[in-house]
């Protein structure tokens, strides 16, 4: 069987790339959705460490609590299936500010943000990109850097996404966090969110969570389990394997030539210039 073009697989909303799982009339009714005081959202561009983020929040509740697949995935009749259901939810997004329900902003829901080194962050989308059949074939990782700058990928701009969020990082109901402090110290950052959450969470439990969240225990796990679409955040597959690659800081470098590094600079200072972080 041939591979899908890519018109089968991605198509343009508000000028952002989008598979085509998420369906357009999902994507126009999200102006409408009906949000909760309680939702909680778990915002990030791709590869950013979103599994991560959402393994460590669900074990910090030990009330009923429900992950939901990302707002923006699927066609119109689960937004339907969002309301009926009647635990807390925490709804992972890809959306940038812009795009995000108007509802969330109003009730002023609380949000965390994570963020990652863009450079990681193109080389781990890149991965994803060529193991994953749902995803455009890309030639080369030379090509693939090329689409990244552009922001033409799914989800859009890394620069413009994070600058929509960055306007609202000292808004008390966001949190924003970044993957390389989760890796140099995994126990400070789940304090901060179980206070941010109102959790009272002891330093023991605090410990077991950051034990049962480590790379290869999240790897690990996924091994054990089979491989059911609903038990991935980002649903663009159903094996969790393409998820957990190498969990590192800084495996740009395997990657980006001194010229691509100059470039990637380059560009990145000038989109960053209105950036205070
Ligand atoms: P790499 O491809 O660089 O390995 P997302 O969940 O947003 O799709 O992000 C996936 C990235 O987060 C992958 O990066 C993955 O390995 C990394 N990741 C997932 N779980 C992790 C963990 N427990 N610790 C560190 N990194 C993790």
């Amino acid at each position: 069987m041939s591979n899908p073009s890519e018109a089968e697989l991605i198509h343009r909303f508000k000028g952002i790339s989008f598979t085509t799982r998420s369906s357009p009339e999902l994507l126009k009714s999200l102006d409408s959705f009906d949000a909760r005081e309680d939702d909680v959202l778990l915002v990030s561009y791709p590869k950013s460490g979103t599994h991560w983020l959402a393994g460590v929040i669900t074990k910090l509740y030990n009330t009923q609590v429900i992950l939901t697949s990302p707002i923006e995935f699927g066609d119109i009749s689960k937004l339907e299936e969002l309301n009926k259901l009647s635990s807390k939810r925490i709804i992972p997004t890809h959306l940038d500010y812009n795009m995000l329900p108007p509802n969330f902003k109003n009730k002023k829901c609380k949000m965390i943000y994570i963020s990652r080194n863009p450079k990681d962050t193109a080389v781990s989308m890149y991965h994803y990109y060529r193991d994953n059949p749902n995803l455009p074939t890309i030639d080369t990782w030379t090509a693939f850097l090329d689409l990244f700058l552009k922001g033409d990928v799914v989800c859009g701009s890394w620069f413009d996404h994070f600058l929509s969020w960055e306007e609202h990082a000292n808004d008390k109901n966001i949190l924003f966090l970044f993957y390389e402090d989760m890796k140099k110290d995994l126990p400070k950052i789940v304090k901060q969110i179980s206070l941010f959450l109102g959790l009272n969470v002891s330093d023991n439990d605090i410990q077991d969570i950051c034990r049962k969240s480590s790379f290869s225990e999240m790897k690990s796990d996924t091994e054990k389990e089979n491989n059911d679409p609903s038990h991935t955040v980002c649903a663009l597959t159903s094996n969790r394997k393409l998820i957990f690659r190498k969990g590192a800081v800084g495996d740009w470098k395997n990657h980006f030539t001194p010229k691509q590094n100059r470039r990637f600079e380059e560009i990145f200072n000038e989109k960053m210039k209105l950036s205070k972080m």
